[in-house]
This record gives C-alpha cells, structure tokens and sequence, in this order.
C-alpha cells in the first residue's frame, strides 16, 4: 500500500475524476490508515512504499505490477501522468528479492489482472479495452506460466478489470456482467457457474473493488446491497470508507497489491 499523502485530482483519466471538484488528502489519508488497520487487523502483513511528490495516483498501488508465485509482472502504464510510479513498484519488488519481468506491453497491474489459484489449476484474468493493452495477456502469460484469459470491458466507468470484477476466494469470483462485452460475459459464465452476480447499483458503489481473504471481504462502505449478497453467500463483509478516493476513481481493490508468495 501507498499513503495518499500527495493525492490530488490533478487530471481526468477516467470518467470518476473531476478536476473542479474539492478534494481533502487529510481526510483521504485517515480513510486509507483505517483501511490498513483493517487488514492487519484481520492478521495481514502490510509493507508500504514511499509516495512520491507530483504522483498524485500513487495510492492506487494496484496499479503498479502482479505477482502470481513470486514472480513479479511489472507495470507500463497508458497515460504519462502515471508512467513514473512503475520504477517505484519495481525498486520495491528488487529490493526485497523478487524475481521480476519487466513488461514490453502496456499493461496497468493487478487494476486488470486476478489470480484465482484454485481456479481450473490457476487462472489468471485480464481485462482490456481502455487500459491494459491486449498484448500484454501475452505476455503475461509467458511471464507468469497460468492461462490467461482476456476479458473485454465495454463500459468506461468499469475501465479496470477491478472495478468490474474480484475474487471472493481462491476460484471464485463476484462481478458485474454489465461492463464485458457479451462474448465475454458468455466466457464468465462458462468458467465461473457459480459466481456472485452484482447488480449496477453495487458496482457505481465501487463494491467489486474489493479485497478478500476468502473469509473476510473488505469492500467500500457505499455497496451495503452487494454486502448482503456475499454474506448470503457465505462471507463476512467488512466495510470500509474510502469517500475520498473514490474522486480519482478507485476504491479497497486499488490501494492494495497482492504479494502472492
Ligand atoms: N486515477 C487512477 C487512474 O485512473 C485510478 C486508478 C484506480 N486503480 C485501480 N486499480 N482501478 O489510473
């Protein structure tokens, strides 16, 4: 994770950003300490990296790589204003010995791929259509040796994958069919039978911007409906408030990037 220290809505890179609108990086830094304190709470390790000036993005630490069995997959990201915070996330992952492959490809990290380990032997899926490029599937897949299967987004307020799509454990998933192209809404289907379906409402909530430990679901505040729907299925929501980043158009799922072991 990433303190939002710098967090500013500088630009408009996606549809949720507004350039005019006030933002408060005090009250944006309280929301994401009670969003660590959450997850080590709930007996995670957390490691930080240092925000950089003139990075206002840096917060959605997502963004910045993917692992999958302690190979790192690094970031290239689409729009320039964010370029920089890649060699952030990779003097991390070197410095603390992960073997890491530097990507050819534009690609924008775990914001467009999920791992699901226990999904068809583990499965790796990528969104493209505004960010990650199809290309980078590719080489993802070489990268990381799982299947990969690409996911078309259709919708620009969904412009990651983990805006759309998440986890719930270890081969399951929630998502809103709404933001894949029909081809792909068809492949969820096939693969994913009994997934959690959410509604338009939980996504514009931000709630499939989740984070879940396959017990514990850690999901904006906003999605109380979809919150009911996973503890039907057997989970414990946990709420957290995250108002303030939701501005740049991110949510639980993108401040936080998955070490996989
Ligand atoms: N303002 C950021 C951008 O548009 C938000 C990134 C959100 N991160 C995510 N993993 N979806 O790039």
């Amino acid at each position: 994770m990433c303190s939002p220290e710098h967090f500013a809505v500088e630009y408009a890179i996606n549809p949720w950003m507004d350039v005019t609108a006030p933002v408060d990086a005090e009250l944006a830094v309280k929301q994401w300490d009670r969003l660590r304190e959450t997850l080590v709470g709930l007996g995670h390790e957390v490691h930080l990296l240092n925000p950089e000036p003139g990075l206002p993005d840096m917060v959605y630490a997502a963004n910045g790589a993917f692992v999958v069995d302690g190979t790192v997959y690094g970031a290239q990201f689409k729009h320039e204003q964010r370029a920089a915070e890649a060699a952030a996330h990779r003097a991390f992952y070197e410095s603390q010995g992960w073997r890491f492959i530097a990507p050819s490809e534009t690609n924008e990290g775990e914001g467009d791929f999920a791992y699901l380990p226990e999904a068809h032997g583990g499965l790796i899926l990528a969104g493209h259509g505004f960010r990650t490029e199809l290309p980078a599937h590719a080489e993802a897949q070489e990268a990381l040796a799982r299947p990969v299967v690409s996911l078309r987004l259709v919708d620009p307020r969904f412009y990651h994958l983990d805006v759309a799509l998440a986890s719930i454990d270890d081969e399951n998933i929630v998502y809103y069919p709404g933001a894949f192209s029909a081809a792909s809404q068809r492949v969820l289907t096939q693969l994913f039978p009994d997934a959690v379906i959410a509604d338009d409402e939980d996504a514009l909530a931000f709630g499939l911007n989740l984070v879940s430990d396959g017990a514990n679901v850690v999901l904006n505040s906003e999605a109380t409906r979809l919150a009911g729907k996973l503890k039907a299925a057997g989970y414990t929501p946990v709420p957290v408030e995250l108002a303030e980043l939701k501005k740049g158009g991110g949510s639980v799922k993108c401040c936080i990037a998955e070490l996989r072991h």
